[in-house]
């Protein structure tokens, strides 16, 4: 897919900008605090209807405002389709070519975007619950029914916790009470670690092979979904209903859920070290960009069209040779737009070069 046309009204630090894209590499290129990050927000928020920054609308609109307008043009398979967000009276409203749409479910997921954002890197420094965050989304963005599963799951878990909160515990009908939350719980878990799991091998496949390219064979990434601390589906799937059992009175004694997805984690290895604990600033970056192009790769094979490419600042703390694999391995995309601050020499393999200050957005030709 690709984006042709952008308009921001009162969004972040635009008043009032339109912006034409084209195929292929896009740069936006400018000093720091300019607002070349707030344009990937806004192409972000048009396609999947959120910020990947923050999670109130208001922050989004330009200050001294309460509303803001987004508008873009994209082609999807050929097709023309004509995005709108709306925040005004503290509502949202989204239309696809014109017609509002309710749901937000009816509307993500029919466009693909990969985003690359400096945040990002948490997914490896940070902690599980920042992994499992990333792993659903992406989920989500190819099953809807995976956020119907997770909705549900943290409900059970919500009840479940506030029964071992109330009392001491241990009484014959809270035992069968949460008995009957466990059932819900092995039920909704496995179909959870399911999809993570299937999506985790597809995806660590992918990227094992892109990290291999970036760091020219030196280097081998492995990426595993842990699930209920066992590094095996079926072993983990088979020992769910003994654990949740097991672990019952340590459960009404901590008075908190132990045992279930909302647990496991990722683990990714640089030539079988943890690339939390071990791992280099570049490296680090390299393995949520490889994990990023991956997602994209997975996107490609099932919609069978390549989706927008979003780097946000990826170029700092790549060596040469790993920025020049990236730089390439965009010409084979539809469309790539990456921003890069001004000192930046590696302009001219853009086939668009935006240059942002204060909010506007001028062309360098
Ligand atoms: N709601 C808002 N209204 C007005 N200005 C805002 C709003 N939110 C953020 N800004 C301003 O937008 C400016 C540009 O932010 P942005 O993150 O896009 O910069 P950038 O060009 O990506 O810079 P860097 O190179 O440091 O990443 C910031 O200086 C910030 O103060
Ligand atoms: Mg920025």
């Amino acid at each position: 897919m690709e984006i042709k046309w952008l308009h921001l009204k009162s969004f972040r630090n635009y008043q009032d900008q339109e912006v034409d894209f084209r195929p292929g590499l896009t740069i936006l290129q400018g000093e720091n605090g300019q607002g070349k990050t707030n344009i990937l927000e806004g192409i972000y928020y048009l396609l999947t209807g959120k910020s990947y920054r923050v999670h109130r609308e208001q922050e989004l609109a330009r200050w001294g405002e309460n509303e803001f307008h987004l508008y873009g043009d994209f082609i999807v398979q050929r097709r023309k389709l004509r995005l709108e967000s709306h925040y005004q009276d503290k509502r949202k409203i989204i239309k696809i070519n014109q017609i509002p749409c309710r749901k937000l479910s009816e509307y993500v997921g029919t466009i693909n975007v990969v985003f690359f954002s400096p945040d990002d890197l948490v997914m490896v420094k940070g902690g599980p619950a920042e992994r499992r965050r990333f792993l659903d989304l992406h989920i989500a963005q190819h099953h809807s029914k995976h956020i119907q599963l997770l909705n549900a799951y943290n409900k059970v878990l919500q009840q479940k916790n506030a029964l071992l909160k109330q009392g001491q515990g241990g009484s014959k009908s809270q035992i069968a009470q949460i008995e009957l939350w466990n059932e819900q719980i092995l039920r909704i878990g496995s179909e959870i670690i399911r999809n993570r799991w299937e999506f985790t091998g597809l995806l660590s496949r992918k990227a094992q092979d892109i990290y291999g390219q970036i760091s020219s064979g030196k280097e081998e990434l492995t990426m595993d979904y842990h699930a209920l601390g066992k590094n095996n589906l079926e072993e983990a799937l088979a020992a769910f209903p003994k654990l949740l059992a097991e672990k019952m009175s340590l459960e009404m004694e901590r008075k908190m859920v132990l045992i279930g997805p909302h647990r496991d984690d990722i683990l990714f290895k640089l030539n079988e070290r943890s690339a939390r604990l071990y791992g280099s600033q570049g490296q680090q970056r390299s393995i949520v960009l490889s994990t990023k192009l991956a997602e994209l790769e997975v996107i490609r094979q099932e919609k069978g069209d390549y989706p927008l490419l979003l780097l946000d600042d990826v170029l700092s703390e790549l060596d040469r040779f790993r920025r020049d694999y990236l730089l390439d391995y965009t010409k084979s995309l539809q469309q790539t737009i990456m921003t890069m601050t001004s000192g930046e020499t590696l302009t001219q393999r853009a086939s668009l070069l935006l240059k942002v200050e204060k909010g506007q957005i001028g062309r360098i030709e």
